[in-house]
C-alpha cells in the first residue's frame, strides 16, 4: 500500500515539525501500552487473536455452508458495517447469500427480506456487543417467530449470537437456552471489531479466506508498529488529516473510489471516522462517493461549491477484470476509444478528476493498493483503524467512545416508556 501526497497542494515538510513528533510519540505509547482497558484491544489483535475461536468460526462456517442457503446477519453500526464492507469487496460467488437485517426500524425492509428467503434454508447470526440495542432485539423478536415457524423448536440450532464474552441479554439467553455463541473481545468497540468474530464468521460463510485477511492485518501491524512519522504511513495520514482540518480549514473528507467494490468499505470508513472523531465540536465530517457515478451529481459541488472538502482517493492498480471496446462505428462519438479497455477509460476518468479537483484547490491524497483481495482488505482495515485512532487523539478526543450514540439510544427508550 502507498500514500501519494503529491496532489495535496501544500508542502509535506509541515508533517515533520516537532509539534507533531512529540504528539505522535505520546499517542504511540498510549495505543501500544499493555493495558487495553481504554479500548485498544484491536491494536495487537492481528497477532494476538484467539486461535481457538478461529477454528470454531471455520467449523461453524462449514456447517452453515452445508445446511443453509442464506446467512441472515442481524447487526447495526459497528456490528455490521465492517462485515458488509468485506463481503461486498471480496465475495466471489453468491451460492450462499448473506443478507443484513436489523440495520433500521423500517418493517417494510425486514418484511421484504423475510419474504425473499421464506423457502430457503436459513441460519441467523445476531451480532451485538452490548446485547441491548433496540434495533437488534426488535428484529430478533420478529426473526425468531419466522425461524420457529420454519423449523419448530429446532430453530435455535440455527442461531448464533456474537456478543460480549460475559454479560448482556444475548449472553444470558445463550447460557440458559444453549444457543451457540462467538465473542466480541473485551475492550474492542464495534467499529474496531471487524477482524474479530463480528466480521470473520460472515466472511468465512461467504467463502472468503479469513486467514489471508488476518495475514494482511498482521503485516500492517508489523509495518505500522514504528513510532516514526517518516516510516509510519498511518501516522502520516493522521497528521495530514489533522493539518487539513486545522490549517487548511476543510470540514469534510470524502473517500472516493472508481471501484464499486469499495462502496461499502467507504461506508465503514464513514462510521469509523465520524464516530471516533465527531466529538467536542470537532472533526472532519467523513463521507464517501463512488465515481464516475457521483461525478455526474456531487462532483459539481466539490469543484465549485463551498470550499470545505478534502478528498482521499482509493485507487486499485489492477482491477480484477476488464473488457475491450471494439468494433465502434466510425460515426460514433466514442470512435476514438476503439481498442481501449474499460479500465483505460476508468483510469482516464481518475486522472481527469484529480486534475479538475486540484484546479478547485481540493487537498487530495491517493491511497494506492495493487488489487482487491483478502490480504489487502485486512491490511487496509488495520491501516485505517490506526490512522483513525491517531487522528482522533490529535484532536484530543477519545476515539473509543460514542456518547452521542448512547444519548440517542437513551432518548429513544424514554420516548417508548
Ligand atoms: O461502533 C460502535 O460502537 C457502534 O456503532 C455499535 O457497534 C452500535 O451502536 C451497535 O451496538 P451493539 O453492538 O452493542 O449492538
Amino acid at each position: 500500500m502507498e500514500l501519494d501526497f503529491n496532489f495535496c497542494g501544500f508542502n509535506r515538510s509541515e508533517f515533520f515539525k516537532n509539534e507533531y513528533k512529540q504528539k505522535i510519540k505520546d499517542i504511540h505509547k498510549k495505543l501500544h501500552q499493555n493495558d487495553h482497558s481504554i479500548g485498544t484491544t484491536w491494536v495487537d489483535w492481528p497477532i494476538k487473536y484467539d486461535k481457538n475461536e478461529l477454528i470454531l468460526i471455520q467449523s461453524l462456517a462449514k456447517k452453515i455452508q452445508d445446511n443453509s442457503d442464506v446467512l441472515l446477519v442481524v447487526g447495526i453500526g459497528g456490528s455490521y458495517l465492517g462485515a458488509k464492507a468485506g463481503i461486498d469487496m471480496l465475495q466471489k460467488n453468491n451460492k450462499l447469500e448473506i443478507i443484513f437485517a436489523g440495520t433500521n426500524l423500517d418493517f417494510s425492509d425486514l418484511k421484504r427480506k423475510l419474504e425473499k428467503i421464506k423457502n430457503k434454508d436459513v441460519t441467523v447470526n445476531v451480532i451485538s456487543k452490548s446485547g441491548t440495542t433496540i434495533e437488534i432485539l426488535v428484529t430478533l423478536n420478529i426473526i425468531e417467530k419466522f425461524m420457529k415457524n420454519k423449523y419448530n423448536e429446532d430453530y435455535k440450532s440455527r442461531i448464533i449470537f456474537t456478543t460480549d464474552k460475559n454479560k448482556g441479554y444475548l449472553r444470558e439467553r445463550a447460557n440458559t437456552e444453549g444457543i451457540q455463541t462467538l465473542s466480541v473481545p473485551d475492550d474492542m468497540g464495534g467499529r474496531y471489531s471487524v477482524l474479530s468474530a463480528v466480521g470473520l464468521l460472515p466472511f468465512a460463510v461467504a467463502g472468503i479466506n479469513i486467514k489471508n485477511i488476518l495475514k494482511g492485518a498482521g503485516r500492517a501491524y508489523k509495518d505500522l508498529s514504528e513510532c516514526s512519522i517518516e516510516l509510519n504511513l498511518a501516522y502520516q495520514y493522521a497528521i495530514y488529516r489533522h493539518y487539513v482540518y486545522t490549517h487548511i480549514n476543510k470540514k469534510v473528507e470524502i473517500y472516493s473510489s472508481f471501484s464499486t467494490k469499495l462502496a461499502s468499505f467507504g461506508l465503514w470508513l464513514q462510521q469509523l471516522f465520524c464516530e471516533s472523531e465527531g466529538k467536542a465540536g470537532k472533526g472532519l465530517f467523513v463521507s464517501t462517493l463512488g465515481y464516475t457515478t457521483d461525478l455526474h451529481s456531487v462532483g459539481q459541488y466539490i469543484q465549485q461549491g463551498s470550499q470545505i472538502v478534502a478528498e482521499t482517493f482509493m485507487y486499485v492498480k489492477n482491477p480484477n477484470c476488464d473488457c475491450i471496446i471494439s468494433k465502434v462505428q466510425t460515426d460514433s462519438p466514442i470512435y476514438f476509444l476503439n481498442g481501449k479497455t474499460i479500465n483505460d477509460i476508468n483510469n482516464a476518468a481518475f486522472y481527469g478528476t484529480i486534475k479538475a479537483h486540484m484546479d478547485a484547490k481540493v487537498p487530495i491524497v491517493v491511497l494506492i493498493f495493487d488489487k482487491i483481495n483478502e490480504y489487502n482488505f485486512g491490511y487496509l482495515v488495520y491501516f485505517f483503524e490506526l490512522a483513525c485512532a491517531t487522528s482522533a487523539y490529535l484532536l484530543q478526543v477519545n476515539p473509543f467512545d460514542q456518547p452521542g450514540v448512547e444519548q440517542y439510544k437513551r432518548y429513544m427508550k424514554d420516548c417508548l416508556n
